[in-house]
């Protein structure tokens, strides 16, 4: 069998990603949480784990430098890569939500200034309201966009929904539903069928 580079996000979700994959038969000898490698190899040489940031996962797949990867949909929503999604892994459960001050104008007002680390899942989301917004990318503390004045809401993830609360926010609009997902380059899934199906029937066990 040919072997299958799986992309694997960096971040919150990477060691539950590693032992997942454990659980599942693949094994890699030399990985630890503190390692700064970058590139694993299981101990079958099937499978070669490379760690991306999690937004570029869907982008090393939908060109093929991965066959395979493991990422949360909120990147695949941000990326809108042309890629097979094919399992819910469960991990990393949170969802997509409109945050701001409680006593915020309508949401519905045209002109909002939306800051967020997905410009593009915010500005589709109010696409779909029919309403035109500004939007400003951020790469974290998203949250302060709203108290300093920089933004009117914010688009995000909330989990525990602690951030929000500690500062003051709450949950204005609910969204999409996000977890870690599997996807699969489409050549690949043809190209590399038989590894790709053992791998994907792997963690499908795994998951059990
Ligand atoms: C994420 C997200 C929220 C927070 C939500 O940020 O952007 O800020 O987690 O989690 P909670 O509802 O459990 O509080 P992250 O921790 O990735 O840090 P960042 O601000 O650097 O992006």
């Amino acid at each position: 069998m040919e072997q299958i580079t799986l992309a694997l996000a960096k971040g919150r979700t990477a060691e539950d990603s590693i032992n997942l994959l454990e659980s599942a038969g693949i094994h890699f000898d030399d990985f630890t949480a503190e390692s700064r490698k970058l590139v694993f190899n299981d101990t079958t040489g099937s499978v070669k784990l490379i760690f991306v940031k999690a937004l570029d996962v869907p982008t090393y797949v939908e060109n093929g430098a991965a066959d395979m990867g493991i990422v949360g949909k909120d990147n695949i929503m941000e990326s809108q890569a042309d890629v097979y999604e094919i399992l819910d892994l469960k991990l990393g459960q949170c969802k997509f939500a409109v945050a701001g001050f409680a006593d915020h104008q309508p949401l519905g007002n045209n002109g909002l200034t939306v800051a967020s680390k997905y410009p593009a899942v915010a500005r589709r989301h109010f696409q779909k309201r029919g309403n035109s917004i500004k939007t400003i990318k951020l790469n974290g503390s998203v949250e302060l966009a709203p108290i300093i004045g920089l933004a009117d809401v914010i688009v995000d993830i909330v989990e525990t929904g602690t951030t929000l609360r500690e500062n003051g926010l709450e949950v204005l609009e609910e969204m999409d539903s996000i977890s870690t997902r599997l996807i699969v380059n489409k050549a690949s899934f043809t190209t590399k069928s038989e590894s790709v199906h053992a791998l994907i029937h792997s963690l499908q066990k795994g998951l059990e």
